[in-house]
């Protein structure tokens, strides 16, 4: 089979599968990033959504001898330490409810923040509506956006005075 190299959340990764195996299964079994999940397989409910050059793609259908030199995010890679303004705005609100679904809609949602750092609720629905969540957990995906482009705003805090070490 031909081996592929894959720039996957900024790291180089080679994996020896063949060409039409879809991204997501390549993400999920060769590289054992399972943050994205399989929900339908047809492009329809966007649980698989990972950024190719920052937009919001389907891996789903995404044959893997078609992403080339993209790169390629996932959730694993939104932020180094799990804390994009999102990740935190999903804590604070206590978003998800099983949680299946929350992956792609981190990834829509990351992705429409980046174009739009202040959506309107219409622009939110509009760049969310192909995420679907069978939780139905959709008002608060709204308002954790909102709340992800306040702490987006938000000025950076001072950085906290250096005590005097303890002993000194
Ligand atoms: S699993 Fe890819 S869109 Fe549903
Ligand atoms: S939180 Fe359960 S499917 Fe969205």
């Amino acid at each position: 089979m031909p081996i592929y190299s894959l720039n996957i959340n900024g790291a180089q990764r080679e994996v020896d599968v063949a060409g039409e195996t879809p991204l997501l299964w390549v993400l999920r079994d060769s590289l054992e990033l399972t943050g994205s999940k399989y929900g339908c397989g047809i492009g329809a409910c966007g649980a698989c959504t990972v950024h190719l050059n920052g937009v919001p793609t389907r891996s789903c259908m995404t044959p893997v001898s078609t992403v080339g030199r993209k790169q390629v995010t996932t959730i694993e890679g939104l932020d180094p330490k799990g804390a994009h303004p999102l990740q935190q705005a999903w804590l604070e609100l206590d978003v998800p409810q099983c949680g299946y679904c929350q992956a792609g809609q981190l990834m829509s949602a990351a992705a429409l923040l980046k174009e739009n750092p202040k959506p309107t609720d219409a622009e939110i629905d509009g760049a969310m509506s192909g995420n679907l969540c069978r939780c139905a957990t959709y008002t608060r995906i709204r308002a954790g956006i909102h709340r992800a482009a306040e702490i987006a705003a938000a000025p950076a805090k001072p950085a906290a005075k250096t005590s005097k070490k303890v002993g000194a």
